[in-house]
């Protein structure tokens, strides 16, 4: 059997002169707030900050880029993108699950963004989605795949290659192939309700996939991805 290693308890502390234990708590203080950075909690003086100071203090640089164009296959790009709709997702993280008259009308579940969500107050993660939307968008190198069949349909409210009016719908054009695959079945798995494997679900995806076929889905990721940046 394993020994089992006890660590000693440490003696004396409360028994040592004030002005050494107030030191220890200086040292403390100072090590778990430096701890608090390296996991990212936020500190106290971001509250105020710019959105740019905001994406630096939080870290979404690493994953998203300081121009939210997007430097990792399966990281959204958010350059560029629809403000009210960034904001929105930005809530939806923090949220989790919405519900509105006891069903979940929309869910987004990671880890890493759930957590951030929930740090951000609302006047915060305004000023960011409005950030990254002013942001120009880059069109992803590579020739446009043929129009796949019904692709039609998802053009009426994603733009694709007319204009998007909706301020709550993204633009699909450019976004970064590897995260358009994975939320598309992610979506149509929860077209019917709330899954919570996939933890992403808006009640419009019923109406999003109504004649789309599992199958083509992958062929709408890889039309959109290749189109140029949209018209907003
Ligand atoms: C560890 C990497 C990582 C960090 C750090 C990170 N993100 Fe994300 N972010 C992601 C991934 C991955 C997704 C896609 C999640 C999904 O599939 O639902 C995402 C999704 C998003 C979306 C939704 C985009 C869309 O098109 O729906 C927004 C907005 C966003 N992040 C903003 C931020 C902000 C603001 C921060 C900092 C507070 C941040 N992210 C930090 C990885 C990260
Ligand atoms: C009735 C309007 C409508 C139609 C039609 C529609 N969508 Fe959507 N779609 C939306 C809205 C609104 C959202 C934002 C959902 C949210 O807030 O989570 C969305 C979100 C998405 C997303 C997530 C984007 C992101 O950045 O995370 C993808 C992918 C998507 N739709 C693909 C499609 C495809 C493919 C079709 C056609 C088969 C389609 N949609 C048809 C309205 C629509």
């Amino acid at each position: 059997m394993p020994r089992v290693r006890t660590i000693p308890p440490v003696r004396g502390i409360a028994a040592r002169p004030a002005r050494s234990a107030r030191f220890i708590g200086l040292v403390a203080a100072c090590l778990l707030s430096m701890l608090a950075v390296l996991a990212g909690t936020a500190p106290a003086a971001a509250e105020d900050g710019t959105a740019e100071q905001l994406i630096s203090a939080y870290g979404c640089l690493q994953c998203h880029s300081v121009d939210g164009t997007i430097p990792v296959p399966g990281v959204p790009r958010l350059a560029g993108q629809k403000e009210k709709y960034l904001a929105r997702q930005l809530n939806h993280f923090k949220l989790g699950v919405v519900v509105y008259d006891g069903e979940v009308v929309a869910a987004r579940r990671h880890e890493v963004m759930n957590d951030l969500g929930k740090r951000l107050s609302t006047p915060q993660l305004r000023s960011i989605a409005k950030f990254f939307s002013s942001k120009a968008c880059k069109t992803n190198a590579g020739a446009t795949p043929p129009r796949p069949d019904g692709v039609e349909r998802c053009e009426v409210c994603h733009g694709g290659d007319r204009a998007n009016p909706w301020r709550d719908t993204p633009s699909l054009n450019a976004q970064d192939e590897t995260y358009l695959k994975r939320t598309i079945h992610d979506l149509w798995r929860a077209r019917k309700g709330y899954d919570t494997v996939t933890g992403r679900h808006h009640r419009l995806a019923e109406v999003m996939f109504i004649d789309a076929d599992e199958p083509n889905l992958d062929a709408y990721a890889e039309y959109f991805a290749a189109m140029p940046c949209g018209r907003k």
